[in-house]
């Protein structure tokens, strides 16, 4: 079975419009001059997504957000919806990481319903699992993640629509992942509660994404993974070289 790569960068709250277009203006050009054969994602925050589109013009890169509303529209102060999305030129957005199940209290259900919205409008969504580290070291890892892929991910979800990102809580930002036995346990393991709720085919082409400290250093071990088809970087995404050093690792 072969899944495409898909290496996407969440740059959470980070970049004002000058730094964001720079970065993405670099990102563009290394992309463009290599021909890297794998899918590229951005996740700039909302108040640059449009800038940065144009810096995105004439590469293969997607563009996405990092939430969205459940709705369409309406009284919802401060929420952004799948639709104001679509017109901005995203393609994607990520769903349910655990910084917004930790801040705002987000759970299975709420990102269920908002990844059926975003499939609606036509939005590919990034839904994010992972493990606290006392679940971790109470061998709950794979218990968490199965649930929350029953949970979070809904019906409709299909291997073009939807890419899961197992992302272990205590790895993101830290500068620590587990080894790379472990991730490939957990994503065979998420990929059997794919199989379970969706079925063979179906989760036999989903991507799923590891995320939490990827870095030049540990992609070509993680990302060679079997089971492993990206990765989801959070700070090695704010420096264009290491952005594009990290797919230049995976796939050699
Ligand atoms: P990190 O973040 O690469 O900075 O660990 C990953 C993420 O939270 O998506």
């Amino acid at each position: 079975m072969i899944r495409k790569k898909l290496i996407a960068g969440n740059w959470k709250m980070n970049c004002l419009l000058e730094e964001g277009t720079m970065l993405a203006k670099s990102v563009a050009a290394k992309v463009k001059a290599n021909k890297y054969d794998c899918d590229f994602l951005i996740c700039p925050p909302f108040t640059i997504l449009a800038a940065v589109k144009k810096c995105l013009r004439g590469t293969k890169i997607a563009l996405g957000a990092q939430d969205v509303h459940f709705a369409d529209k309406g009284a919802h102060t401060g929420d952004i919806s799948p639709l104001m999305l679509t017109d901005l030129g995203c393609s994607y957005v990520i769903i349910g990481h655990s910084e917004r199940r930790v801040d705002h209290h987000e759970s299975n259900k709420l990102i269920n319903q908002k990844a059926v919205a975003a499939h609606n409008a036509g939005l590919n969504t990034v839904i994010c699992i992972g493990e606290t580290g006392a679940e971790r070291d109470a061998g709950k890892t794979i218990k968490v993640c199965q649930d929350e892929i029953f949970g979070s991910v809904p019906d409709d979800a299909t291997a073009k629509n939807t890419v899961i990102a197992y992302e272990p809580i205590w790895a993101i930002g830290t500068g620590k992942t587990p080894t790379a036995d472990d991730v490939e346990e957990v994503h065979a393991a998420i990929r059997a509660a794919l199989s379970k709720k969706l079925g063979k085919a179906i989760a036999n082409k989903m991507r799923i994404l590891y995320g939490g400290s990827v870095k030049p250093s540990n992609a070509g071990e993680l990302l060679k993974l079997p089971d492993v088809d990206g990765a989801l970087i959070g700070g090695a995404s704010l420096k264009a070289d290491d952005f594009v050093a990290i797919a230049e690792n995976a796939l050699k």
